[in-house]
């Protein structure tokens, strides 16, 4: 048996955050330098990644047009890696337990018997309005945010048809295909047309992309192709109005530069 075969494997669940590495944390800097195999999404950063470590690199989310391998293939990989005594990262984007399947990998790897660490990240539930100057709480908009998934709008009744309409800030991942359909739901449920509204894509690469507006607007948007994006929805989306409007109040005597409904 080689000394590899003689370590006892393990797996780390590591979040990576909205893109930028330097968004990572120490420790998952660390645990993804000291790997032997990192499986990583498509959403990460894969030269950032080669730069930072000699462990084998291997894409296990959509590629070129390819689909991504299945979770019960993922799940078999983590652990006959392990098993062959690899120092394995399973790297996700943002938070590993935010709609990132490391719930699911965690109990695959408990029932196998392979020791499970997790690393959190930052979610971009969070971090992608937060770098778009938009705060999820803000004292006397918001006291509540609520994270959910677009991709099956009518799921929504459940969570965000729930509450008062207006009374959260709404985070919607997985939702920019469907953000016609999202915003209509949210109307449906009594939210006004006219209720801020964001979307930022690409938040921490050199291709954020950041559009601000109205519910009922969010459906006439053009977010650019292929990008990952959120949604926001609720009155702190005004708070980036506000700061850039003063920002531009300090840089030139005239203001009202920044368009309700423009994007950068
Ligand atoms: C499968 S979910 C994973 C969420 C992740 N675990 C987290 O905590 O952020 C993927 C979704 O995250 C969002 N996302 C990921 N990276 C993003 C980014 N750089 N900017 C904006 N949204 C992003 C998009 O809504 C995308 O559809």
């Amino acid at each position: 048996m080689s000394g590899a075969e003689a370590r006892a494997g393990r797996v780390c669940l590591v979040g990576a955050g909205p893109g930028d590495p330097e968004l990572w944390t120490v420790r998952a800097a660390r645990r993804v330098r000291d790997a032997d195999l990192v499986l990583y999404d498509a959403l990460t950063d894969a030269a950032a990644l080669r730069g930072l470590t000699s462990a084998r690199l291997l894409c296990v989310g959509k590629r070129g047009g390819r689909p991504s391998v299945s979770q019960d293939r993922i799940n078999r990989l983590l652990i006959r890696s392990a098993r062959r005594g690899r120092r394995v990262v399973r790297l996700k984007g943002g938070d590993p337990f935010v709609f990132g399947r490391g719930g699911e990998e965690m109990l695959a790897l408990a029932e196998a018997g392979i020791a499970c660490e997790v690393v959190p990240g930052v979610t971009t539930a969070v971090a992608a309005p937060e770098l778009a100057g938009i705060p999820v709480t803000h004292r006397g908009l918001a006291t509540a945010f609520m994270v959910v998934v677009g991709h099956a709008p009518e799921a929504l009744d459940d969570t965000v048809g729930t509450v008062r309409p207006g009374s959260v800030t709404v985070v919607v991942l997985m939702g920019l295909a469907r953000r016609a359909a999202v915003a209509a739901r949210l109307i449906t449920y009594g939210w006004s047309g006219d209720t801020p509204a964001a979307i930022v894509c690409g938040a921490s690469t050199a291709d954020q992309w950041v559009w601000t507006g109205c519910l009922h607007e969010l459906g006439g948007t053009e977010p650019p192709p292929d990008a990952s994006g959120v949604l926001v929805v609720g009155a702190v989306v005004n708070i980036r109005e506000v700061v850039a409007r003063a920002a531009a109040t300090r840089q030139e005597p005239e203001p009202g530069e920044v368009k309700h409904g423009s994007h950068e």
